[in-house]
């Protein structure tokens, strides 16, 4: 039996070239599934960054000095005073998020009071060093942060069992 929750998550993701995007759709689906309503946004840079990406100097300036670039939302500017809890899913970009996710948790996320973080990469990477640069984003780490790094992405049992601390802390928050 499904239980039907009346409340909203929304994810807010940028993905560059789809690892992202896939473990959002795993994620959404299994909140679908629960009952649970998902509003999903797509954050993207206003002017896309070129490949070969670990050469563009625009992705290192962003990434590392600025902490953020021009964004736009796919649908739209998410309504986060709407969301129960939020999601920022980002790749790993240098060690850290992917520009448009830092700009996203500067602008919009200062007050939001159930964030998680799910970050992809290829190497396993530091949660807590996530957790420390969000909290220089917006002011307060992130309830619950997970990465899912190369080894594991393509192995559904891994990436669900990843992911089931995700699910059990969202049910949590809207119980
Ligand atoms: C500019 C750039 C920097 C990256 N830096 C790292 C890194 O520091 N550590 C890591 O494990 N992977 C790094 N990666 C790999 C991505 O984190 C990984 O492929 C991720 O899953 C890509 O997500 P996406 O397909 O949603 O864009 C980097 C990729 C790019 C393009």
């Amino acid at each position: 039996m499904v239980v039907r929750i009346a409340s909203k998550i929304c994810i807010v993701y940028y993905s560059r070239t789809g690892n992202t995007e896939y473990i959002v759709g795993i994620i959404r689906r299994a909140l679908n599934d629960a009952g649970i309503e998902v509003d999903t946004y797509r954050v993207q840079p206003v002017r896309e960054y070129s490949k070969p990406l670990h050469l563009n100097p625009r992705v290192l300036f962003d990434t590392l000095m600025r902490g953020g670039t021009t964004t736009m939302f796919d649908p739209g500017e998410p309504a986060i005073e709407q969301c129960s809890a939020v999601i920022a899913a980002s790749p790993i970009w240098m060690g850290t998020l992917a520009p448009p996710v830092q700009e996203f948790l500067r602008k919009y996320t200062a007050s939001v009071r159930h964030l998680i973080v799910v970050t992809t990469s290829v190497l396993a990477a530091s949660c807590s060093k996530i957790k420390r640069r969000v909290e220089k984003l917006r002011g307060a780490e992130p309830a619950l942060c997970v990465n899912i790094d190369g080894s594991m992405i393509r192995d559904r049992t891994k990436v669900d069992s990843i992911l089931s601390s995700v699910i059990g802390r969202l049910k949590d928050i809207l119980r």
